[in-house]
């Protein structure tokens, strides 16, 4: 039994994917907050009485709660030896969760939204089996061997959502100019992806990739002459020190 502990945004689009990927609601349990009693009811995912009946009840516990609310939300629960207790909560350290639940094996992933649709890369510390088989079902997972390449990697988490606002951005760009908007979606966000897929399966460094693509005096070129002009990366890698220093605390 897989236990839910804080049924907001994060853990809904994860509930789609893993019944997506064929676990069944019957055997996941929900906290009793958030969006847990409505699903439950709509979608036959058991409820549990409160935290405690949870922990309880479940084999492993993910947690996703608010980072503020973490600590707080799993002390004093009927933790067990070596259970593990997965957490999704950005920027809480093992030592803090451990030290709230006592005996559990601690867990941290980082998923994404497109867990929804199968297809978050989700990076994890420290790698461990069960929670490998579980987080493999939305997408691929990134084991990691340290803590701090965790809290690295977790920066990710936020790129994907300025990824987001740059193709929102130049979709709108694109029907402004008279393009079809679902027509103008769909071929930045499919953009996106390609220039993704690329350096994902290429084994070619990535700055043998650009030089390919960037024709002399030609309009990628150009484009990058503008952005860098504005501050470009400079700009980019600003806002991921940024990011890596709040995460750090
Ligand atoms: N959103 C993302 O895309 C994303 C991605 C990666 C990681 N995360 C991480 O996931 C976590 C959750 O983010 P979110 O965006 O899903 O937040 P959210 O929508 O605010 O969801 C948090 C949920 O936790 C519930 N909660 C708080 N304390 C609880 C407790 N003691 N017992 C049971 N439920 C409790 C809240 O219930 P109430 O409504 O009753 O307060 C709320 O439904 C964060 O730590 C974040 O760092 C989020």
């Amino acid at each position: 039994m897989l236990g839910i502990l804080g049924v907001g945004h994060l853990a809904t689009t994860m509930l789609t994917g893993l019944t997506r990927s064929g676990l069944r609601p019957a055997d996941i349990l929900l906290s009793p907050r958030g969006h847990g009693p409505r699903l439950a009811k709509a979608q036959g995912y058991g409820l549990a009485l409160d935290n405690a009946d949870l922990v309880a009840r479940a084999d492993m516990v993910l947690l996703a709660v608010r980072p503020a609310d973490a600590a707080a939300a799993v002390v004093g629960l009927p933790w067990r030896a070596g259970q593990v207790l997965m957490s999704a909560c950005a920027g809480v350290p093992v030592a803090v969760l451990s030290a709230a639940a006592p005996g559990a094996q601690i867990v941290r992933i980082m998923p994404m939204t497109a867990a929804e649709i199968g297809r978050s890369p989700t990076v994890m510390f420290p790698d461990e089996p069960g929670a490998h088989a579980l987080i493999q079902r939305l997408g691929p997972v990134i084991a990691l061997p340290a803590e701090a390449d965790f809290e690295t990697a977790t920066v990710s988490a936020a790129v994907y959502g300025w990824a987001q606002d740059l193709i929102s951005r130049t979709a709108a760009w694109s029907a402004e100019q008279g393009l079809d908007p679902a027509a103008s979606r769909l071929l930045v966000a499919r953009t996106f992806e390609a220039a993704g897929a690329m350096i994902a399966e290429s084994p070619l460094p990535t700055d043998r990739l650009l030089a390919e693509l960037v024709t002399p005096g030609g309009i990628t070129e150009r484009g990058l002459q503008v952005l860098q002009q504005a501050g470009q990366p400079q700009a980019w890698l600003a806002a991921c020190h940024a990011v890596q220093d709040k995460l750090r605390g």
